[in-house]
């Protein structure tokens, strides 16, 4: 498979008579592809109506005469002041039930039917004018669904869609007081009407109704991603594709990704580091210029799912960022490690953001390929580099990995709402899997709860899914693969009830959870051998022999069979631990990486990455910081 580069530009941004020297310095510097207009509403219809798209032509024209592929963003996620006049309720609300404002960005509500129509209208146009226009090769729809927060909205428009939307699902009151446990507290509703969104109460909640309220918050994106999905198909045979952020859980990815073609994703390491990494400050220390060396492969993995192995990532970081808290700049080599790292996890593009540094409004602080006076910034010779090593590197087709773990978006929002600790997160539970497999030298390819088909792996885990229905069961427990189940796996009912019998209730596992504690962080709980256990601790019973055990001789690791249960949520020297233990069990190999190092097999290639700051050693060679290196298999 081909790999390619790109970029995103703005041409609305800079004076025409410089376009044409952009096309060139891009297609010189080794990019492909050009992704233009997601946020160019204001300049494509200035005035109701009145759409202005002979710029657009030409800025197409000039870039696809250079030899560049354009990417055609719809301009919904920055709808214009004029909008807002037209549709004022179309902001969305916050959990105190305040409007959010206009002057930034994704000031929509995703329940507001006239703004939806407008997305529809200029989707339309576009799609019309664009759709076969040969330099346009592929479509993104929107931006970030779900930055900023934006997913979740208290208006009065989300709890009337909110009221159809249970009324749909449970078709009676009666149904869905019994499914919520209504009885408690004198909940019960006589009508739909009756039923407001479940913020502002006076204590948390029911958490059915707040897990209800998750759930329709995300289909609401998934309609608003299929309106303008169902208008470009009927223009364009383009592939399309939206651009998602990094550990943004709002929304189930797998639903929108199955409406299109092409997963991306918007990968800013630096950034998410210091924003997005749950870690300790020796750890952002040491890694403050690399980045975290598990969190961008995570992505890759999971979004290569979310495409069903179709991904790219849209927007590399290129220098410093200008959102996080601190934005230091890259250490020399990073922009091609994190380029090649996602070519090693199967991206067929990477794309810089951006182009050019632009000197004015919220982002004059952030880098680009070329500084705000044009001349190259540093990222633009790695670029280069990159661009002359695909050209040169023979194939790297992907391999599947012999380790998988589950991601569920649904078992993020049943923990968001009932934690039971404060620390208590879905996506820290998952990442600490991940990073103790990666750690052990392992590959990992992340699967969606439905779907994708896990025979072939030698190793599933699936840790912290809140629900899992008798058809995932079957299917995972019948996949031939060792499975890794818990903590708190199976634990709720899709309606947020305790099950009885009681969790886990999984094929040939005599496990049963008979209680559960959150701890502080400050409380560790030792276990025999080595390691601790953290957040949260399970007391189990039955008759399945525990291999780990806690100092106090409380089963942590039990099981013999092909279902494996894990009762608490392990430090990292137990997480490597079980790893190893589970790597024997599925006939695994393993290494033990040093610190920073990660590694990627394809069917072609081992790829290693040095993340740390210094240099480290692998298979007899030295490998500097931000060093790649790569092995024919
Ligand atoms: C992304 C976004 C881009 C730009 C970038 C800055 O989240 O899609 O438009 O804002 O961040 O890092």
């Amino acid at each position: 498979m081909t790999r390619t580069l790109g970029t995103c530009y703005y041409p609305e941004h800079w004076p025409e008579e410089i376009w044409a020297d952009d096309a060139a310095r891009m297609a010189e510097a080794g990019l492909t592809w050009v992704r233009i207009g997601e946020f160019a509403w204001s300049r494509l219809e200035p005035r109701p109506g009145v759409y202005e798209f002979d710029w657009l032509d030409r800025a197409i024209d000039t870039l696809g005469q250079a030899g560049l592929k354009v990417v055609l963003g719809t301009p919904t996620a920055t709808p214009p002041r004029w909008i807002l006049t037209k549709h004022p309720d179309m902001l969305a609300a916050d959990a105190e039930g305040r409007s959010r404002g206009f002057g930034s960005r994704r000031h929509y509500c995703f329940s507001i039917p006239g703004y939806i129509d407008d997305c529809r209208r200029i989707v339309t146009e576009l799609a019309r004018r664009y759709g076969r226009n040969p330099h346009v090769q592929a479509w993104q729809i929107d931006n970030e669904y779900g930055c900023h927060d934006t997913v979740v909205s208290y208006s009065d428009a989300a709890r009337d869609a909110f009221r159809d939307w249970l009324a749909q699902r449970y078709q009676s009151t009666d149904a869905l007081n019994a499914a919520w446990g209504n009885v408690f507290w004198s909940m019960e509703y006589q009508s739909f009407d009756e039923i407001e969104l479940p913020n502002m109460t006076v204590t948390e909640p029911n958490p059915a109704h707040a897990l209800a309220f998750r759930r329709f918050s995300s289909d609401q994106v998934v309609r608003f991603n299929r309106a303008q999905a169902e208008i470009l198909r009927r223009h364009t045979d383009a592939p399309l594709l939206h651009n998602y952020m990094g550990r943004v859980l709002e929304f189930d990815h797998f639903a929108v990704g199955a409406d299109l073609d092409i997963a991306s994703w918007d990968s800013y390491p630096l950034g998410f580091l210091m924003d997005r990494v749950d870690a300790e400050a020796d750890h952002k220390t040491a890694y403050l210029r690399q980045g975290d060396p598990d969190f961008q492969a995570f992505h890759h993995d999971l979004y290569r799912a979310v495409g069903q192995g179709r991904w790219w990532v849209m927007e590399q970081q290129p220098g410093p960022v200008n959102w996080a808290k601190w934005n230091p700049e890259p250490l020399p080599g990073m922009v091609r490690l994190w380029s090649w790292e996602a070519f090693a996890h199967g991206a067929e593009a990477v794309c810089y953001f951006r182009w050019r540094q632009v000197p004015f409004a919220q982002e004059q602080m952030h880098a680009g390929l070329l500084r705000p006076d044009s001349a190259d910034a540093p990222a633009l010779d790695e670029a280069r580099q990159v661009a002359d090593e695909i050209a040169a590197m023979p194939d790297i087709a992907p391999a599947r990995a012999q380790v998988a773990i589950v991601f569920d978006y649904a078992s993020a929002w049943a923990w968001d709402v009932q934690p039971q600790g404060a620390d208590f997160s879905y996506f820290r539970l998952v990442f600490s899997a991940y990073r103790a497999l990666r750690r052990a030298a392992l590959s990992v390819d992340i699967l969606p709860p439905d779907g994708a088909d896990p025979s072939g792996y030698a190793l599933i885990l699936v840790p912290g899914m809140a629900t899992m229905t008798d058809a995932q069961i079957n299917r995972f427990a019948t996949s031939g693969a060792t499975i890794l189940a818990g903590p708190r796996t199976n634990a709720k009912t899709a309606e947020m009830m305790i099950p009885v019998p009681l969790p886990p209730n999984l094929p040939g596992l005599d496990v049963t959870v008979a209680r559960a504690e959150s701890l502080p962080p400050s409380e560790h709980l030792p276990v025999e051998g080595g390691g601790t256990v953290r957040h949260w601790f399970e007391v189990i019973e039955g008759d399945a022999p525990a291999a780990f055990k806690t100092d106090d001789g409380l089963p942590v690791l039990s099981g013999t069979g092909k279902i494996r249960y894990l009762s608490g949520w392990p430090d990292e020297d137990l997480w490597d631990r079980i790893v190893a233990a589970l790597c024997d069990v599925a006939g695994l190999s393993r290494e033990t990486l040093p610190d920073g190092l990660r590694l990627r097999r394809t069917a072609t290639h081992l790829f290693a990455f040095n993340y740390a700051p210094e240099p480290r050693r692998y298979r007899d060679t030295d490998i500097p910081p931000a060093g790649v290196m790569w092995w024919d298999l």
